[in-house]
């Protein structure tokens, strides 16, 4: 048996979705990507949503919105995909990393105080494997320090805190999503931002093409006008109709698809809650997963995934800290000491294949394996 550790759920309803956007004559960026946008938002419950060609873009366009500027500081967890931090660089803006906590992996907000200096801008908390962060003690930090909160959802579709859909809690300034191929919703490629605030969501409009006054579709419709002026220093970071009309497909699966996740999660942690040697992932109950990632901690890691992969099960490790990429540690300094509890983490984290058209079989095959393995290597 060979089990990937991500399939991209697709059917024909994507297939015919994406031809029927290539017929339409307009490729790129369009009427379709403003359709998605606005279910999108009905599906989150924001005020606003603009659709981005990547979480990357969305977050980038986000510090943009918020104003920040060469040398502000931005509170970002170690345990992350590289894209948090590297946003933050683009300014010339310094990434402060903040040590997790040791059963979610989320950010530990009881020392996100001791990073704060005057510089200090904004807090991008991310919701690790699609479990929300401590969002209300997130908004006392910033409200105290007057910051910026940008929440990285890449991994948090549909996840909730307390009862609101993660992209629609009202503190926070702007939330970015991402639709790449192993995520939850995957157009490929692909991002959307949602925010509360007009001025947040036209800023990241104009920016995400060019800093230009209007959107290219509207200048080449009929009704549309040629004239165009350039109000800002903006990037080529918009989506296409063809990804759009993908993902229009994927919003209204979302619910279906995560049930689906949900049971495997469930047979996983029934499987292996008794072995004392798996620690199962921990969930606070005042908020959803996603189940985006189902992260077990085991010794002797690295051999188990190794064993695994001879065995046709693919797995992968979610992260390797930012302080451990060597860029990041020559140009920032960050002291791998700094960051105990991640180290910790890092070191026994293994992430197990969780995506809906995973079969009973191969659940069961990846949960027999695991449970040899981790008796025996
Ligand atoms: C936590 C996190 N943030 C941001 C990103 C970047 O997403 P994208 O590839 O859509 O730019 C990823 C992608 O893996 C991620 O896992």
């Amino acid at each position: 048996m060979s089990i990937p550790f991500h399939k991209t759920h697709t059917t024909q309803e994507e297939i015919d979705s994406a031809i029927e956007a290539i017929k339409s004559g307009w490729l790129t960026m369009g009427p379709k990507t403003v359709e998605f946008e606005n279910k999108f938002k009905e599906y989150i419950g924001s005020d606003e949503a603009v659709s981005l060609n990547s979480a990357t873009a969305a977050l980038h366009l986000a510090l943009k919105a918020i104003g920040l500027q060469r040398d502000d500081e931005v509170i970002v967890p170690t345990n992350t995909f590289v894209a948090t931090a590297e946003v933050v660089t683009y300014f010339d803006a310094i990434p402060v990393l903040c040590d997790i906590e040791e059963n979610t992996h989320n950010i530990d907000i009881s020392k996100i105080e001791a990073l704060i200096t005057d510089k200090t801008k904004a807090i991008i908390p991310v919701h690790f494997a699609g479990q929300p962060c401590d969002m209300d003690e997130i908004y006392k930090i910033a409200k105290k320090y007057n910051l910026k909160v940008i929440e990285d959802s890449a991994h948090a579709i549909p996840s909730t805190y307390k009862g609101v859909k993660m992209g629609a809690l009202e503190k926070t300034d702007i939330t970015c999503f991402s639709f790449y191929a192993t995520k939850t919703l995957s157009t490929g490629e692909g991002g959307m931002a949602t925010t509360n605030s007009e001025t947040y969501a036209k800023s990241i409009k104009v920016n995400r093409l060019h800093g230009i006054s209007k959107d290219a579709w509207d200048r080449y419709t009929t009704k549309g006008a040629w004239h165009y002026d350039i109000i800002d220093n903006g990037n080529k970071y918009n989506t296409t109709d063809i990804n759009s009309a993908i993902g229009m497909v994927q919003l209204k699966k979302q619910d279906m698809l995560r049930e689906k996740r949900v049971i495997i999660a469930q047979k996983y942690v029934e499987a292996f809650r008794d072995k004392s040697k798996i620690v199962l992932p921990f969930l606070k109950n005042d908020r959803t997963t996603s189940w985006h990632l189902f992260v077990i901690k085991i010794d002797n890691r690295d051999n188990i995934i190794e064993e695994l992969k001879n065995r046709g099960i693919g797995c992968s490790v979610h992260f390797i800290p930012i302080h451990k990429h060597t860029y990041y540690k020559k140009k920032y300094g960050y002291k791998n000491e700094d960051y105990p509890v991640a180290n910790r983490v890092f070191e026994k984290s293994l992430s197990l294949p969780i995506y809906p058209d995973m079969t009973d079989k191969e659940v069961e095959f990846v949960i027999k394996n695991i449970l040899e393995l981790v008796d025996n290597v």
